[in-house]
């Protein structure tokens, strides 16, 4: 079996719930339910034998050292973390807590685990730590996209903290011999997706009938993925990825943030439109920049293709169309999690917003 941390995440629960539908083998799901951690994610495995899902924190030794001893995984998958940039400029802390000390403390219950095991147990375990480009930082728009031996310049609190967690990882494999494998992903869009994040905050927002907010101009790119490609990349690193890489996740689709808003009004006006007639794109409107804000992020992803053959499965058009089809079908999901947290949090972050 096989041991998985933030599995009722965005990302982790997309990968819990496809790698149960392709593989018999066992998943325990350990999560701290934060306000990003959501149990309904994993509606579709009530009472299926092959999840395990227990509610706690990576940075519980005790918790975890009982977990690993009592199911005996072949491989960690480390998925939980502080995930949102905007947070962490709000409060920096819960990030380092988690994605810091969390990731130390998991990854010393893992190191006593391992240590324990027998010659060939020991040959086959991975830990396989889930990351971000966005600790390579921030790219002019004539920079080659991000390879794997570009150095580490984070530039917000929640990328200089998974930049410590990566360092972390890569200092207990050279130091420890912990056979560990790392992931740099580019952004992820798709079901599941917290609308805190830009793509489902604007289809949440633009069906309530509420501004679409752009930082600044709008012009910032990200190198979009659909997360069920950033799952399979992850399954393939875990089967064949070479034990101390990292490797980097991308799916070649770099676009600027107005785009992808455009994109997200058209399909809305052809799918849902407006009462009014009108296109969703008349709710824009420009808000202050994010302070520090990164303006290009790109993947080079041809360590994974050259090496394990890996190439994503959708192009953006049909990842983005099957997303905003799935919100329109998800209602009821899309509710729930707008919560009195989840009000909270936008209340304090786009209150005060003026436009630019
Ligand atoms: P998310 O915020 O949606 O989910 C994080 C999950 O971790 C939640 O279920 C939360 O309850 C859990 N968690 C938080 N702290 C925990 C703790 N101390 N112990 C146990 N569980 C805890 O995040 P996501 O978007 O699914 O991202 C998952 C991972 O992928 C993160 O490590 C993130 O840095 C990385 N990543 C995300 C993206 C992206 O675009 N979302 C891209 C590249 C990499
Ligand atoms: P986000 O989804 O928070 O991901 P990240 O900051 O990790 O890349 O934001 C994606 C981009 O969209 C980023 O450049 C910030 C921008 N953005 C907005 O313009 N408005 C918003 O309300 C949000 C949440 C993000």
């Amino acid at each position: 079996m096989i041991l998985v941390t933030g599995g009722a995440g965005f990302i982790g629960a997309n990968f819990v719930l496809d790698w149960l539908a392709q593989s018999d083998e066992p998943v325990v799901n350990l999560d701290k339910l934060t306000y990003a951690g959501n149990r309904e994610n994993l509606a579709s495995l009530h009472g299926d034998a092959r999840h395990h899902f227990v509610h706690g924190d990576i940075g519980d030794s005790a918790l975890v050292v009982q977990l690993l001893r009592q199911h005996q995984p072949r491989a960690v998958i480390n998925f939980a973390a502080e995930s949102h940039v905007d947070r962490s400029i709000h409060g920096p802390e819960d990030f380092i807590q988690t994605n810091v000390v969390g990731t130390l403390r998991l990854l010393e219950s893992v190191r006593g685990y391992w240590g324990g095991l027998d010659a060939e147990q020991k040959a086959g375990f991975r830990f396989l730590h889930v990351s971000t480009d966005e600790v390579y930082g921030s790219l002019s728009p004539t920079d080659p996209a991000f390879t794997e031996d570009n150095p580490f310049e984070p530039n917000s609190p929640y990328s200089a903290s998974k930049a410590a967690s990566d360092h972390l990882v890569r200092a207990w494999h050279h130091t420890y011999g912990l056979p560990v494998l790392t992931t740099n992903c580019s952004n992820n869009y798709g079901p599941y997706h917290f609308p805190e994040k830009l793509i489902p905050l604007m289809i949440v927002n633009a069906l309530a009938g509420k501004a679409l907010p752009i930082y600044g101009d709008g012009q910032q790119v990200r190198d979009w993925l659909y997360v069920k490609d950033h799952c399979s990349a992850i399954r393939r690193v875990l089967e064949g990825g070479r034990v101390g890489e990292t490797y980097n996740v991308g799916g070649w689709n770099e676009k600027p943030n107005l785009e992808i808003v455009h994109t997200v009004c058209a399909l809305l006006d052809e799918l849902c439109p407006r009462s009014d007639g009108k296109p969703y794109r008349e709710q824009i409107t420009y808000v202050k920049d994010r302070p520090g804000h990164d303006r290009r992020y790109a993947i080079d992803a041809r360590k994974l293709e050259r090496e394990l053959g890996w190439r994503p499965a959708e192009t953006f058009e049909s990842g983005i169309r099957k997303t905003v089809q799935w919100y329109l079908s998800h209602e009821d999901w899309v509710s729930h999690v707008q919560s009195g947290a989840y009000r909270d949090w936008v209340q304090k972050q786009y209150a005060s917003e003026s436009a630019a």
